[in-house]
């Protein structure tokens, strides 16, 4: 799939964006919300206390030690195929595995956020585990997110990626083209060009305009769906963990029609059909609502209690 129009670098704020600290620690400032909007990703110091993140980096540590998601389709790798083993495991719906999440103070910040930079309404749309094991050689592709989803919506959409540890270009850290999240979705094609992979790449990208976004624990990136990115290899001796959020604000048909040819005949389409009829599926759908019913019945003794 030949595509000869790269994605064309921003000369903006890209720097200011990275650097960027949020002061007040669950709201963006009008100065942070007008840098993601210009470069598409932003860095957040202090995203999660340490209590949190070591909450969260034991969680997955034992998610990733069991075999919770396999018959759900929730668990796979990031960049395999049916062909190869891959070395950066995830479990998507994370929320099905752990109810505790829904009243977490790290989902709480996440919605903050959102709504600063979406607007009103959000939807959490996504929560997921990714493990990059110790001397991964592979890289996360360079892509958009809005190229796995449907062609027949615009998605106003980020993502807040939480590394549970210090993580450096070493460890496989974010990197972003600043800027790419204001073109369209540009032409991708099954990861390594193999049609069973589990994901999609930007045909044409040049990593040379990259912006590398190294975070200790518990400070997050936070990235529009469209903008361009990627990590690289863990080299390091040590997992790499990383806790990301996907929330999405209205979403609208697009002015043009358009259609994304490289999600025919997928790997990943297999996986949903799995996950839509499967007893774990059905089973953990009842948990989740059950969960949903818990936390809102939670909330609703706490102010009941709280309030006189
Ligand atoms: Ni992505």
């Amino acid at each position: 799939m030949a595509c000869n129009l790269a994605l064309v670098p921003s000369p903006v704020t890209w720097y200011e964006a990275h650097m960027l600290a949020v002061r007040t620690p669950s709201h963006l400032d009008a100065d942070a919300c007008a840098a993601f909007r210009s470069a598409g990703f932003l860095s957040v110091p202090d995203f999660a206390d340490p209590g949190d993140v070591a909450r969260l980096r034991s969680l997955f540590v034992r998610l990733f030690a069991s075999p919770v998601g396999f018959t759900a389709g929730d668990r796979g790798d990031l960049i395999g195929d049916r062909g190869r083993v891959g070395t950066i495991p995830q479990i998507v719906h994370l929320e099905r595995y752990e109810p505790a999440l829904l009243d977490s103070p790290v989902r709480q910040r996440g919605f903050a956020i959102a709504r600063d930079l979406l607007g009103g309404d959000v939807l959490l749309d996504c929560e997921t585990a990714i493990l990059k094991v110790p001397g991964s050689p592979d890289s996360t592709p360079w892509h958009q997110d809005e190229a796995f989803w449907s062609a027949e919506t615009t998605h106003d959409a980020i993502s807040i990626w939480i590394p549970l540890q210090d993580v450096d270009a070493d460890g496989g850290c974010m990197e972003f083209i600043a800027g790419s999240h204001r073109g369209e979705v540009r032409p991708h094609q099954a990861i390594r060009d193999v049609d069973d992979a589990n994901g999609f790449e930007l045909v044409d990208v040049d990593p040379r305009y990259r912006t590398i976004c190294p975070l200790p624990a518990g400070a997050a990136t936070v990235h529009h769906s469209r903008v361009a990115h990627s990590s690289g290899p863990n080299c390091t001796a040590i997992e790499r963990y990383a806790y990301v959020m996907v929330f999405v604000g209205p979403r609208r048909p697009p002015p043009v029609k358009r259609e994304f040819m490289w999600q025919g005949g997928r790997a990943r389409d297999k996986r949903r059909v799995a996950s839509r009829v499967g007893l774990d599926g059905l089973l953990n759908r009842v948990l989740r609502r059950a969960a949903i019913v818990v936390a809102k019945l939670n909330a609703w003794n706490d102010r009941r209690r709280y309030s006189g």
